[in-house]
């Protein structure tokens, strides 16, 4: 992954903002992941991510922030009944293009997750890959997961680190040019979304070229606030992974070796109350 942030802006974006930057990565995104660009998702995260999930066959799921769709359908293909929503409409085309081509009984609905267009308590569980970070409202999202739970579901998701990706970010190199440490900081300072400029480092250097950079905004927050998020609510959280990679995603994708330096994923599994 290249990291090129922006100069920060002095005001929030919103979620339109948000929606707009994401349809505009929407393709080139769409064709890198399914090409295997996507590298980080398909060796660590979300292997790591269905070996934390529990059983979900049978059950009513919901994903918010679904992208193109690629995680929902290993839910559906586990006998999960999925829902999903994303803000960016090209996003949601890509998804149910998949879904004309094979069915798996994915409905994919343009939402945000701060606004959620469903019922109270009408999912078992609900997922959320590598998309919280980058919602602007994070604490209305998970007041949404929250209320559309039933009593006793659970809410899993993952995100960027927040503890070792903050807004000062810089890989550390040694004289070969390995992975030896990860400089952070500017822990506290958390501004209110900020664009960064990147590609898939493992997407071929021709279309590394060609292609427009994705412009993603993040939205910080600290390891404490982001535990308070889930608390204020009522979740109780049952679950932690800080997935890295092992020697054979190594040997497979040698970008994987910095994932063994510093956690860049937090996973974290959480409980609505069932009374
Ligand atoms: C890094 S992508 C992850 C996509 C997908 N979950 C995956 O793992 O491949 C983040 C996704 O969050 C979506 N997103 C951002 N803000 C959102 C919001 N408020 N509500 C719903 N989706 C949102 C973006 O459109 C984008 O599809």
């Amino acid at each position: 992954m290249c990291w090129a942030a922006l100069p920060r802006r002095r005001e929030a974006l919103d979620d339109r903002e948000v929606g707009e930057l994401w349809d505009q990565n929407a393709d080139a995104w769409t064709l890198l992941a399914r090409m295997g660009c996507d590298i980080y998702r398909d060796y660590l995260n979300t292997p790591a991510f269905l070996k934390m999930l529990p059983d979900v066959e049978g059950l009513r799921g919901l994903d918010v922030g679904c992208g193109e769709g690629h995680n929902t359908r290993l839910l559906a293909r586990r006998g999960a009944e999925m829902t999903a929503v994303d803000i960016a409409p090209k996003f949601l085309r890509h998804a149910r293009e998949k879904e004309d081509e094979e069915p798996l009984g994915i409905q994919y609905l343009a939402a945000s997750g701060a606004a959620q267009p469903f019922a109270d308590e009408c999912f078992d569980f609900v997922v959320a890959f590598m998309s919280l970070m980058d919602m602007a409202s994070q604490d209305a999202a998970v007041h949404e997961v929250h209320r559309v739970l039933k009593p006793g579901g659970f809410f899993q998701f993952s995100i960027v680190h927040p503890c070792f990706c903050t807004p000062r970010f810089k890989v550390v190199r040694d004289e070969s040019g390995n992975r030896v440490a990860i400089e952070c900081g500017d822990y506290f300072d958390q501004p209110p979304g900020r664009i960064e400029e990147w590609i898939f480092g493992a997407a071929p250097e021709e279309l590394k070229r060609t292609l427009p950079k994705f412009r993603v905004p993040r939205f910080f927050r600290t390891l404490s606030s982001w535990v308070n998020m889930l608390v204020d609510p009522g979740f109780v959280i049952e679950r932690l992974g800080e997935p890295y990679a092992d020697d054979e995603a190594v040997r497979r994708c040698p970008h994987l070796a910095g994932t063994r330096v510093a956690a860049y994923y937090l996973h974290v599994r959480c409980r609505k109350s069932s009374c």
